[in-house]
């Protein structure tokens, strides 16, 4: 059994990491799209045809679950992808529903009607294909009632932690922090809804203060999936062995990403299906 895990480069390692945490004996197999990060600038028709393309490259890894660890392909994608593209027997998560959940103080999967939550003033910071997606003020409007969302949108922060410049990421990170704190001084709580931020997470909470309570997705990720495994078993699929691709270089992604999780990581080269 595998499950599998998407993400436009090397930000799902943050999930990935989480899940692993939480279920030591769960094979994964991780596609970083590197060649083609970041996809946050691009537009929604180009993020769903290299979403469809690497999660079918999982597919035919035995992976039928994949979690696409990457809001900017659940954003822009993932909705298409589930209603005319999906094979019955296989499913695709994103990655907003359990954070929203979380958020709105629900059950996994309770899709009970909206009501009114504690939190009334979120600060929303995801890449540009995300914010002008408004994925996340959809799902959240599903779930609670009342809530005022401003979003920021991180332009090349991505491309910062991307490049391992983490001096470029921390300034950045004080600046989109900054920008949304001129327009909602006082949000109770704030979202970090790209996975690559975590990796950045410190400097948000910094800049954010103690006061603002910061969610961030791979924890949330990985006990939703715990949860789902339970309920559905046989979702974790055929394949046996964790491996990690890239449609990068497979040296130089390897480097990042033991730099990153601090442990050895070794990419092999992505076999992709014709585009
Ligand atoms: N880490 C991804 C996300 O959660 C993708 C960022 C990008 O490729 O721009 O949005």
């Amino acid at each position: 059994m595998a499950v599998g895990i998407f993400d436009s480069g090397l930000g799902g390692l943050t999930v990935l990491d989480a899940v692993t945490r939480r279920l030591p004996d769960l094979p994964l197999v991780y596609f970083g799209d590197n060649a083609h990060t970041p996809y946050g600038v691009r537009d929604a028709e180009d993020i769903y045809h290299l979403t469809t393309r690497g999660v079918q490259c999982l597919f035919d890894q035995g992976c039928d679950l994949v979690i696409l660890a990457c809001n900017t392909a659940s954003a822009a994608a993932l909705r298409r992808m589930q209603e005319g593209w999906v094979p019955k027997d296989k499913r695709v998560l994103g990655v907003f529903v359990p954070l929203i959940e979380a958020l709105t103080e629900r059950q996994w999967g309770d899709n009970s009607p909206p009501r009114e939550v504690a939190v009334k003033h979120v600060a929303l910071f995801a890449t540009p294909a995300t914010v002008s997606s408004r994925a996340f003020q959809r799902e959240l409007a599903f779930r609670a009632i009342g809530v005022d969302v401003e979003a920021q949108p991180c332009g090349g922060l991505v491309d910062a932690i991307e490049m391992g410049d983490m001096i470029l990421a921390e300034a950045m990170v004080r600046s989109h922090v900054e920008a949304l704190l001129r327009r909602m001084p006082r949000p109770e709580a704030a979202i970090l809804g790209c996975t690559h931020y975590p990796l950045v997470e410190e400097h948000f909470r910094t800049a954010l203060g103690p006061d603002v309570a910061v969610y961030s997705q791979p924890n949330l990720v990985a006990e939703s999936l715990a949860d789902y495994l339970t309920r559905r078993p046989e979702m974790a699929g055929a394949g046996a062995v964790t491996k990690f691709l890239t449609t990068g270089d497979p040296q130089k992604v390897s480097n990042k990403a033991t730099q990153f999780l601090r442990r050895k990581i070794a990419f092999e080269q992505a076999e992709l299906p014709d585009a």
